[in-house]
């Protein structure tokens, strides 16, 4: 589990994520998973905005992540929803992939 802490946060190996798209991750008492969409990684809160779905059951698919539940999907560039939802937008955090891992900058 990483601490949070001022600044970026390390999370582990860049070999964290294994050839899972989403990977969940707890850091400084968050819930979050790290999503793959091509080669960039992306973090995002584990609960759905909506009313609280594990997004770590969900999937990702053409830059977007799926909830398993009422099947919205959010953009992983902004965490916005699609059409036709009227709920906020998903919290995203950039990571970074450097030579010694995977680094958080939570937002
Ligand atoms: S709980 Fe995710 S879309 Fe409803």
């Amino acid at each position: 589990m990483a601490e949070a802490r001022p600044g970026p946060t390390y999370l582990g190996p860049a070999s964290l994520l294994g050839d899972r798209a989403i990977t969940p991750v707890r850091v400084g008492g968050r819930q979050l998973i790290l999503v793959r969409d091509g080669t960039r990684i992306v973090a995002a809160e584990r609960a759905c905005p909506h009313e609280g779905a594990d997004l770590s059951l969900g999937r990702c698919a053409a830059g977007r992540l799926h909830c398993p539940r009422h099947q919205a999907s959010f953009d992983l560039r902004d965490g916005s929803v699609s059409p036709g939802w009227s709920f906020r937008a998903l919290r995203l955090s950039p990571v970074a992939v450097r030579p010694d891992g995977l680094w958080v900058s939570l937002a």
